[in-house]
């Protein structure tokens, strides 16, 4: 039987799409596997992102433009990849940025330094750089796990401060617990995924998951 009812991406709830393409969906099972080795798992991240940025940015605007082609000229549709903004979560986050950037190059980067205080899981920020202008931009806040949601939470309530044009979330895993704190606090956001897992223990980790992305993707551990 065939798990994946869909092979489109599936809003799961009011917010919420689950990028069920069966290559992501492929993929994300082997990054699951506690064997996978770091350069496999940072690899495999690296290829879902730019799946997932395909999707999420499904609704850009374009805008036409005049072009020569070698037999005449025409008005074609362009990106605008500068009013694009990737935010990431750090440090995790960071093991989307690249597959991002490499299918959006022309997109501009922000960083939010956020850890979670091992007692209250509460989000605590260290770090915060944006590029300017930031009313005039989309934003795609990215971090790997939506866990507790406190630290989406907190960095969209910081970036909203910035008035950016609008803000989505993009996750690749995450559970009924992240989802309902995180429209708890912003129902604005649409967030995407590519899988919701079963809940949160009580560390705050995703069941089953795949442990402490940071760590899986940067060979803390
Ligand atoms: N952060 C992680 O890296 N993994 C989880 O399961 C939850 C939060």
């Amino acid at each position: 039987m065939n798990p994946q009812p869909t092979a489109n991406p599936s809003v799961a709830s009011t917010g919420v799409t689950v990028i069920t393409h069966p290559l992501v969906q492929h993929k994300l099972t082997l990054m699951r596997r506690k064997d996978a080795s770091t350069s496999t798992f940072r690899t495999l991240l690296n290829e879902v992102s730019m799946l997932m940025a395909y999707e999420v940015t499904r609704d850009m605007p374009v805008q036409l433009v005049d072009i020569d082609t070698p037999l005449e000229a025409m008005q074609a549709p362009m990106i605008d990849g500068k009013k694009l903004v990737f935010v990431s979560i750090l440090r995790a986050g960071n093991g989307i940025l690249e597959g991002m950037l490499s299918v959006v190059p022309g997109a501009r980067v922000g960083h939010i330094g956020l850890y979670r205080d091992p007692q209250t899981l509460q989000a605590v920020e260290y770090y915060f750089k944006m590029p300017q202008d930031m009313q005039a931009r989309d934003v795609l806040v990215v971090d790997p796990m939506l866990a507790t949601g406190n630290s989406a939470a907190a960095a969209i309530t910081r970036l909203k401060q910035l008035k950016p044009r609008s803000i989505k979330f993009v996750c690749l895993l995450t559970c009924p617990e992240g989802i309902a704190a995180l429209q708890k606090a912003h129902p604005d956001v649409p967030i995407f995924t590519a899988a919701i897992d079963r809940q949160l223990n009580e560390h705050g980790y995703i069941l089953p998951g795949l442990g402490d992305a940071g760590d899986r993707i940067f060979g803390t551990q």
